[in-house]
């Protein structure tokens, strides 16, 4: 590809993400005014396992979020059914996300469920897990906030318990139930269930 051919697509991405971020931001002021925490869900797919958790858990104000339109649609639909009032759905990728948050609100808890695992090595850099995005959620975590990750795939769940063990701000917490069970739609497809728990650190 040319360079310079390049350097234009460099410049669409940032546009764009910056983009993404003012609105969210927009979005977000209104949606969160007047709150201090969330329960959030980075990548929720279709929402079965966040809307349930929401009507388990009415003192809790509930966030999933997804990249994918039609998968946030359908856990929209779960909301609006179940006349959920403690929780939202939005269409949002989660760096933009945790970078467009308010200042004012921090995430209480964290629960990841069955990220995409990018099996292949060349893949690998494209996990959500790496330092960088460990940085990111332990900015925006209160202080004790518990990560919650669950995974069916053995190399994702050793690699997670890697980056979160050479992380300076999470400490793994070795012996914890999974607090609330609810099968996702990638869960009800899967033979295995990992998890891993980790709580920030000062
Ligand atoms: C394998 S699916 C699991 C969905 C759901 N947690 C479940 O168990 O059914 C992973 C989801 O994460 C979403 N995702 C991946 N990277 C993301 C990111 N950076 N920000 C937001 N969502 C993301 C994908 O769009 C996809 O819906």
């Amino acid at each position: 590809m040319p360079e310079h051919t390049k350097v234009m697509g460099k410049e669409w991405a940032e546009a764009r993400r910056e983009a993404n971020v003012d609105r969210l931001r927009a979005t977000l002021a209104t949606a969160l005014a007047g709150r201090t925490g969330i329960t959030f869900e980075l990548g929720c797919g279709h929402g079965h396992w966040l809307a349930a958790y929401a009507a388990a858990h009415p003192t809790e104000f509930c966030v999933g979020i997804d990249l994918i339109t039609h998968r946030v649609e359908r856990s929209v639909r779960k909301q609006t059914l179940g006349k959920l009032d403690n929780v939202i759905f939005l269409k949002a990728e989660a760096t933009e996300f945790l970078e467009a948050l308010p200042n004012q609100v921090s995430l209480a808890k964290i629960f990841i469920l069955y990220p995409d695992p990018w099996p292949k090595k060349k893949h690998h850099k494209n996990r959500f897990i790496s330092p960088e995005n460990l940085d990111l959620l332990a900015s925006r975590a209160a202080a004790e906030t518990q990560l919650h990750f669950r995974t069916d795939n053995a190399d994702y769940f050793g690699w997670t318990q890697e980056h979160l063990a050479a992380h300076p701000r999470w400490r793994i917490e070795p012996e914890v139930v999974w607090p609330f069970e609810q099968k996702t739609f990638f869960e009800e497809r899967m033979k295995d269930r990992r998890d891993v728990f980790a709580r920030l650190v000062k």
